[in-house]
């Protein structure tokens, strides 16, 4: 058996080396290595895959939220609507540029923000909130949608998990998550369904003077060469990062149909065991593209099945093991436990098992089986 890794890059690597080194060979030969026309080219292929109007690529998926909220003008003192149960950098960047971060709980079923706390944090200086397609799984967009519309929020998607998936809206029409809001962002750190071999990430948007604020902040602020219009930032997908991505959109589609292929193999293994909650996986939509496979573990030690696993070669990991609202950075005196009964059960429940594009039928069998192994 091939060697188990948490992501297996350098097998899926293996499979596509003669395109990716042809392309980044292009940045070399023409000496591009800044905004060179690869930066171009993925682009315009990224607006053409999701189907939105601009993409606007920036150095990684932490800047790409802190520049869609700057974009939007948000103010310090603005509070800004988030999930609980998430990585840091969604409400890091909101804490950054002064504004409010108000976390919330998230839902049992599909552990992404909770539409009933989102309403209920809502107050007159709420301006923004920022629903996260966690571990890939689309938000409901329709209900945030709604809110948002409502109150007159900007909604900012954290789209650095779910490149790729789509959110069936209640009109029927599918449409990539991260386009649905007024602003989406996303991250293609190495091991995200889309990752480059470095950091980048990309902005997205339909609002054509959105798109052109952004372009401009992105690059010192500049909209003429050395005319500083805005207080701006340097955040650059670099070339050599741009000819990787060129190579691997392509295969996006397929990438995330392998993940969901493991996830289905996953799931069928661990069907109906009454320690298990596997994820559920539908046939009818992409509404999630398992950046992450995560198990909650019921009634049992999870920690002790962690222990289990990588005594056995298995990697696993928690994802997260700490609510947001209890790290020393975020705490604040308004947050209650009782306000976040669903976080604070997952981060004692979920364990997350190796997910990636290249993994095998008898690598998840020897997954599953020391799973259930761990349980008799
Ligand atoms: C939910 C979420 N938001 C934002 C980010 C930040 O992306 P990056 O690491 O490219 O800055 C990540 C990356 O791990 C993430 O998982």
């Amino acid at each position: 058996m091939r060697k188990l890794q948490m992501v297996d890059l350098k097998s899926q690597y293996e499979k596509i080396k003669d395109t990716v080194n042809a392309s980044i060979q292009e940045v070399l030969d023409t000496n591009t290595y800044i905004n060179g026309p690869q930066v171009q080219q993925f682009q315009k292929s990224l607006e053409d895959y999701l189907g939105v109007k601009h993409v606007i690529p920036c150095a990684n998926g932490t800047d790409a939220l802190q520049i869609a909220m700057m974009g939007l003008g948000l103010q310090p003192g603005d509070e800004v609507i988030t999930a609980d149960f998430t990585f840091a950098a969604t409400v890091e960047v909101i804490a950054l540029l002064q504004l409010t971060p108000v976390l919330v709980d998230v839902e049992m079923g599909n552990m992404n923000i909770s539409i009933e706390a989102i309403k209920k944090a809502i107050t007159p200086k709420t301006k923004a909130i920022v629903p996260v397609h966690l571990f890939g799984r689309a938000a409901n967009m329709d209900a945030i949608m709604d809110i948002a519309n409502e109150h007159n929020l900007y909604v900012i998607e954290d789209n650095a998990q779910a490149i790729g998936a789509d959110f069936t809206g209640r009109d029927g029409v599918k449409r990539k998550v991260g386009t649905i809001g007024h602003v989406g962002a996303t991250s293609f750190f190495p091991s995200k369904n889309l990752g480059c071999y470095g950091d980048g990430g990309a902005i997205f948007t339909n609002d054509d003077a959105l798109a052109h604020t952004l372009r401009g902040i992105v690059n010192h602020g500049m909209y003429v060469r050395y005319h500083h219009d805005v207080v701006g930032v340097n955040s650059r997908l670099d070339s050599i990062q741009a000819a990787v991505l060129n190579a691997k959109l392509p295969l996006l589609d397929s990438y995330n149909e392998a993940r969901q292929n493991a996830a289905r193999k996953y799931s069928k293994g661990f069907e109906g065991h009454k320690n298990i909650i596997a994820p559920t996986i539908c046939d009818a939509c992409d509404c999630h593209v398992f950046h992450q496979y995560t198990l909650r573990i019921i009634d049992a030690n999870r920690d002790a099945l962690m222990e289990h696993l990588l005594a056995k070669g298995i990697p696993c990991a928690i994802y997260y093991p700490i609510p947001l609202h209890s790290q020393k950075a975020y705490l604040d005196p308004r947050y209650k436990e009782e306000d976040f009964p669903i976080t604070n059960q997952l981060v004692k429940e979920v364990i997350s098992l190796p997910m990636h594009t290249e993994l095998d039928d008898e690598q998840i069998r020897f997954i599953v089986d020391s799973v259930l192994e761990f349980f008799n």
